[in-house]
């Protein structure tokens, strides 16, 4: 693999199959590899910098301090391991990811060679500010930058940088390892050919890039994720039903993989607030807030990492609720299903991606096992345009139907 005026060339990738059960094969052999370097060792920071090992990538995975990677490079042969269990890897390719990958503190080695820098720092813009300032004087002038924030603006984050016209945006999915969804997030002075470049390096990645052509608040996937966390909220309340309830009404009528407190739970609900908190301030509209997501986080109830947050867990491991399907008769998700709907509308009618691709990060992305606007189809459009104007009505203008929807009214 060969960078050269910012673009990726992918050189003879051998051996790819369609296959979802086939072995991950690591060691397609590309002519030159490229390096690549993740700033952050957190959640999806391991997550990333392992699958691009995995792909054949040479990674440097930085961290402030030893003990952060020390912690990280735990989780990652943990996940490899699952996956030598689930004969998904062999052990020879375990080995040779390992060896791909180093874990640095100075960050000036940490960007030695980097063709690619992914980064993925905690979401708070000062400390973005710090990090972009200090990458960009280390960093080689051909060195593209990509950021996997879940809300924060992309030509912002970009205008922190030298580089504007190399930066893009590069949101994974939690878990990077197993979610096959790269969203791929154009800012104003994004390049034509740094677009390009990251497409491919995602699909070197073994991943499928949604190209997201606008720079909105939550993106695809995100901006209909959460706001629906806060709406099941509200739908506990209103209708007085059980967080098992909802959940399990969800995986069965909608085709969630998980509930949505299931999810909330495992993705952090410190990252559920942050990403309220910086959707809410760029665009009012998009979320309901409801405060409880607020009290849960400062509570420090963050979900499967601290052992609780809407629900309780043995550990702070990967851990899933038992889910009865009897449970799902008692909640009517129509409501949550609209407000979704609503949400995909927006991002349609404004021209951020096509229904194609809304519906493949959602499959992607999130693990929808039908399509959202189909799934409203067959409940009908025209009542899930009745319900937002009755809810409209009762709870306030959140809910009112936008324009893509309104054209099924009838
Ligand atoms: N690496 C390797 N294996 C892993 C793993 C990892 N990181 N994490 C979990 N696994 C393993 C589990 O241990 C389990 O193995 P086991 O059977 O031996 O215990 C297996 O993978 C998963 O099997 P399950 O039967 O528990 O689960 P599913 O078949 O439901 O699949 C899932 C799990 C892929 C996570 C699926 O539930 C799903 O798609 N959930 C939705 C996830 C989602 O929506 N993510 C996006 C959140 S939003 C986001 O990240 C954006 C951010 O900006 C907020």
């Amino acid at each position: 693999m060969e960078l050269r005026n910012h673009s990726l060339k992918l050189l003879s990738i051998q051996g790819k199959t369609k296959s979802p059960l086939r072995m991950i094969d690591c060691d397609r052999k590309m002519d030159k590899m490229a390096n690549v370097t993740v700033l952050g060792s957190g959640t999806m920071g391991h997550g990333i910098a392992q699958i691009a090992a995995m792909a054949g990538f040479k990674v440097l995975l930085r961290d402030v301090e030893q003990r952060f990677l020390d912690s990280a490079m735990d989780k990652i042969k943990w996940s490899l391991n699952k996956m030598v269990e689930k004969n998904k890897l062999t052990k020879e390719s375990f080995e040779q990811t390992l060896s791909r990958l180093e874990p640095v503190v100075d960050m000036k080695e940490g960007l030695k060679g980097a063709d690619l820098v992914i980064e993925a720092v905690p979401e708070d813009l000062s400390l973005k500010r710090i990090v972009y300032k200090e990458v960009s004087s280390y960093a080689d002038p051909k060195t593209i930058f990509a950021s996997n924030t879940s809300t924060l603006p992309i030509s912002e984050m970009a205008d922190l940088t030298d580089r504007p016209g190399s930066f893009i945006g590069l949101h994974f999915f939690n878990p990077p390892q197993l979610m096959k969804l790269v969203e791929v997030i154009r800012g104003h002075k994004t390049d034509q050919s740094t677009v390009e470049s990251l497409m491919t390096f995602v699909e070197a990645l073994g991943k499928t890039p949604v190209l997201v052509q606008k720079d909105v608040a939550g993106f695809i996937v995100n901006r209909i994720f959460i706001p629906l966390v806060h709406e099941a909220v509200f739908c506990k309340e209103r209708d007085g039903v059980t967080y098992e309830e909802i959940d399990a009404a969800l995986k069965s009528k909608l085709g969630f993989p998980m509930g949505i407190f299931e999810l909330a739970d495992y993705t952090g609900l410190d990252v559920v607030n942050k990403a309220s908190h910086e959707m809410h301030l760029r665009d009012d509209k998009v979320i309901n807030p409801h405060p409880l997501i607020e009290k849960l986080f400062q509570e420090k109830k963050l979900g499967q990492k601290t052992g609780e947050g809407f629900y309780s867990y043995s550990s702070n491991k990967y851990e899933r609720k038992d889910l009865v399907q009897a449970d799902a008769e008692a909640f009517d998700p129509t409501v949550m299903l609209a407000v979704a709907s609503n949400n995909a509308g927006w991002l349609l009618s404004n021209e951020v991606c096509a229904q194609s691709d809304l519906e493949k990060a959602l499959r992607l992305g999130m693990g929808l096992k039908k399509d959202l606007l189909a799934t409203a189809a067959e409940v009908g459009m025209k009542s899930i345009v009745e319900k937002l104007n009755e809810m409209s009505e009762k709870y306030g203008k959140f809910y009112a139907p936008g324009p893509y929807l309104l054209k099924f009214a009838g």
